[in-house]
């Protein structure tokens, strides 16, 4: 299946109420890993800039870096609809936001996300005409995290709710086959996907209020256990496996050689 007709698929899942499920994937092994078991979607977010490279927040996350980990997960030549970030700053207008997602997509993404609502409706509009399916991303907006002051809730007011939902309708107006939700209070969150005809997939907006459900892989796994947010589920603690392989394999070799030892 081409991008398109994977992202085509995910969007008819409204219809079917079949629930979607997305995983973030950051290189090549996990992303194998990961589509053997039939997952949906295999987003290259930029969460990579916490999780992977180390940096405080978002913020510092170049498309160089994206076009570099996209093409990681592309060479796993997953089923899954791979979906490619654009970071901060690589989408201030319609002609820039659709010159990056085609090199986004140069380096094997099939879709991409990007943060916001009205104001990016243009942009989303001119990458759905070229052909590169779009998913857009409401809530909280992890690239606003410095202007916004750290990570809130979203939907807790009327004014926020309506905006959230003039947000959605302008995404979908523009062409997106879903829409993440983030951090949004859970009945909010259930409203929305109420009342638009396109997907939401939601992480930290709750169970059961959304189409389908992204999860950052490193919560999942439990591979970076310095910060694990409130509503992660983790199914693997792979911190303390790693620590007790490289523990064991630092005890075997200091062991090596004791005849060498004065
Ligand atoms: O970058 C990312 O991992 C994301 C998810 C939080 C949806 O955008």
């Amino acid at each position: 299946m081409s991008g398109p007709e994977k992202a085509a698929a995910i969007a008819a899942r409204k219809r079917s109420g079949q629930p979607i499920s997305i995983l973030t994937a950051y290189d090549y092994p996990t992303a194998r890993l990961f589509d053997e078991t039939g997952i949906d979607a295999l987003l290259v977010g930029d969460s990579l800039g916490m999780v992977v490279l180390g940096y405080p927040d978002t913020t510092h996350v170049t498309l160089d870096h994206m076009i570099h980990h996209v093409a990681a997960v592309a060479r796993a030549k997953p089923r899954a609809l791979i979906i490619g970030d654009l970071p901060i700053g690589s989408y201030p207008d319609p002609s820039t936001a659709l010159a990056n997602a085609h090199k986004l997509v140069a380096a094997g993404a099939e879709a991409v996300k990007l943060e916001g609502g009205l104001r990016q409706a243009e942009k989303v509009r001119a990458i759905v005409k070229a052909g590169i399916p779009v998913c857009g991303h409401l809530g909280m907006l992890p690239q606003r995290v410095l202007e916004e002051g750290g990570y809130k809730k979203k939907g807790r007011t009327p004014e926020q709710c309506s905006a959230l939902l003039d947000g959605a309708r302008a995404l979908v107006d523009a062409g997106v086959f879903a829409i993440v939700l983030e951090s949004i209070i859970p009945e909010s969150a259930k409203d929305l996907t109420a009342q638009i005809p396109v997907p939401t997939i939601g992480i930290g907006c709750g169970e059961d209020t959304c189409d389908g459900e992204v999860a950052v892989s490193t919560d999942l796994l439990g591979s970076y256990p310095w910060f694990v947010p409130p509503f992660a589920k983790p199914e693997a603690d792979l911190a303390s496996q790693i620590r007790n392989a490289a523990a064991a394999y630092q005890a075997r070799v200091q062991n090596q050689n004791a005849d060498r030892r004065a």
